[in-house]
């Protein structure tokens, strides 16, 4: 057995939580898909799936999680091995492998993006800042960074792009190297602050923008701006019709999970480090609500109100994550001291995405180590050879961002989707609801009341269950069709496939590695 890891102090582990879920989701995944289902009818769903779900979800892994870390395991393998006695049942945390891993994969790129944009604004602005005024600026810098001309041009030409990915890399590597207190909880406590320190800074300079252009008078100012981005009246369909879009839904509880970093398979394994009677409840919920603050507060009142107001609702982006990259840099070349606050901005996403992009190397890691063996070198290792595979993937496949696009899908979304339903199955029916409150109210100040299992029993799986089948009602078809003709989505598909049957196969080793383990010590 392994030296068991541990936090180092409480407010360390919450501001490591917190910076796991604190990252891209907040500050570009949200606001795109606000603007994606246009705006305020997006936060009904978002709300009720907040609700519902996401917090709820997040008490049941953070109890889980310390569950199984009192039992020696620190895996989602591991962990359901402990709540669930049935011999099967690690072969089930695949999932809490494949999420994070296949995350990573491609958050790492775009961790590297907002690296790379912090460092040109930091050195002379953008270049097309310079050049260029008015109009859509952006387009060619962000096209030629992320390679969306064609499969395979960031290789051709060896864009600069490829060295700050190889930073990103050696940046998580090292850290997660150094372990838990030494690493990620020295890292978080030094980034979370400065993070919001940022995000102020920028928040600030949008709430004063007033109507900066004298043009677009009233219109384009900052409570228009506020109210694209929080009324429910959708533009192109009823309010209605864009309720019943069961798309809309899933995105919502799949961003709920991204943002709170739930169902993703790292707070499982986050909380499975905390002491025995840590209060998991107080920890859970503060570093929820720090999070879900950073989202809508700070996310929600920058991003798509800047963008209103010097660009208007159709200058809105609504690609998930391009929003941050196309327009915001237009918005800080109309403001005065652009150049400072772009570099606040990108440097304030880097150091949201790097605090995310170290938990969901960890779940793996503790796989490696409780489940194969491994000596933390080699455990690194092993993890930056499989995760490099996947981030070449959607380097490589880069036309029109459909590697990433579909990655984020598959795995952001829909992945994250079948855990959160699999952990609430696994902690409420398996272990028991009940028995899941006591144990997470074990220690803690702050209760948990009882009717909470019934949410997890019966609330949150219905509703998970009853949108997943609304939207294979609505959407399989596209899907299908989508597979069959176009051959990116089908290599993506095959690569997660592969990628589960991998961690499949491990897990049995593990599992023989464990039964023998557990013969020696009888
Ligand atoms: N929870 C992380 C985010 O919001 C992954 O980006």
């Amino acid at each position: 057995m392994q030296k068991t890891e541990r936090w180092g102090s409480r407010i360390g582990v919450i501001l490591a939580v917190m910076g796991s879920a604190i990252g891209l989701g907040n500050f570009l995944r949200f606001p795109g898909l606000a603007a994606k289902y246009e705006g305020g009818a997006f936060m009904i769903p978002y709300f009720i799936a907040l609700l519902l779900l996401g917090l709820p979800i997040a008490w049941l892994e953070w109890s889980m999680g310390r569950y199984g870390g009192d039992k020696g395991y620190h895996s989602s393998p591991g962990i359901f091995r402990s709540l669930w006695k049935w011999k099967g049942s690690p072969y089930f945390g695949f999932l809490g492998l494949l999420v994070p891993v296949g995350i990573y994969m491609y958050y790492v790129f775009i961790e590297a993006l907002c690296l790379y944009y912090a460092y040109l604004y930091l050195v002379n602005g953008l270049p097309e800042f310079n050049a260029l005024a008015g109009g859509q600026p952006f387009t060619n810098l962000f096209a030629n960074t992320t390679g969306s001309a064609a499969d395979g041009s960031l290789f051709q030409h060896a864009h600069p792009i490829l060295l700050f990915l190889f930073i990103c890399y050696a940046l998580n590597t090292g850290i997660i190297f150094k372990g838990l207190s030494k690493g990620i909880e020295i890292v978080t406590r030094i980034a979370i602050p400065l993070l919001f320190i940022c995000a102020v800074i920028v928040l600030i300079r949008v709430l004063t923008l007033g109507t900066p252009d004298p043009t677009h008078f009233p219109d384009r100012n900052v409570l228009n701006g506020l109210g694209y981005m929080w009324n429910p009246e959708p533009r192109h369909m009823t309010f209605m019709e864009s309720l019943l879009n069961a798309e809309m839904w899933m995105e919502a509880a799949g961003q709920v999970f991204f943002s709170l970093s739930v169902g993703f398979g790292v707070i499982i394994t986050y909380s499975s480090y905390v002491r025995r009677n840590e209060d998991v409840v107080l920890s859970g919920t503060t570093s929820a609500a720090g999070n879900i603050f950073a989202e809508v507060a700070l996310g929600g009142l920058i991003t798509i109100p800047a963008a209103f107001i010097f660009l208007g609702s159709s200058g809105i982006s609504d690609s998930t994550f391009a929003l941050g990259f196309l327009t915001l840099p237009q918005v800080f070349q109309a403001m005065p001291l652009g150049h400072f606050f772009g570099f606040i901005w990108f440097f304030l996403l880097f150091l949201a995405a790097i605090t995310s992009s170290l938990s969901m190397l960890q779940p793996a890691i503790a796989f490696f180590e409780e489940g194969l063996g491994m000596e933390r070198k080699a455990s690194v290792t092993f993890l930056g050879l499989i995760t490099v595979l996947g981030t070449g993937f959607v380097a490589y496949f880069s036309h029109d961002n459909k590697g990433l696009d579909y990655m984020d899908f598959w795995v952001g979304t829909f992945a994250i989707y079948l855990l959160a339903l699999l952990q609430v199955v696994v902690g409420a029916w398996v272990f028991g609801a009940e028995k899941a409150v006591d144990e997470a109210n074990r220690g803690s100040l702050l209760k948990l009341p009882r009717w909470v299992a019934w949410i997890w029993r019966f609330v949150s799986p219905a509703f998970l269950i009853f949108v997943f089948v609304l939207w294979i009602q609505q959407k399989l078809e596209e899907k299908i069709d989508l597979f069959q003709s176009d051959v990116t989505m089908r290599l993506t598909v095959t690569f997660l496939v592969l990628l589960s049957v991998f961690f499949l196969i491990l897990i049995s080793t593990a599992m023989r590695r464990w039964q023998r383990q557990e013969k020696e010590d009888l």
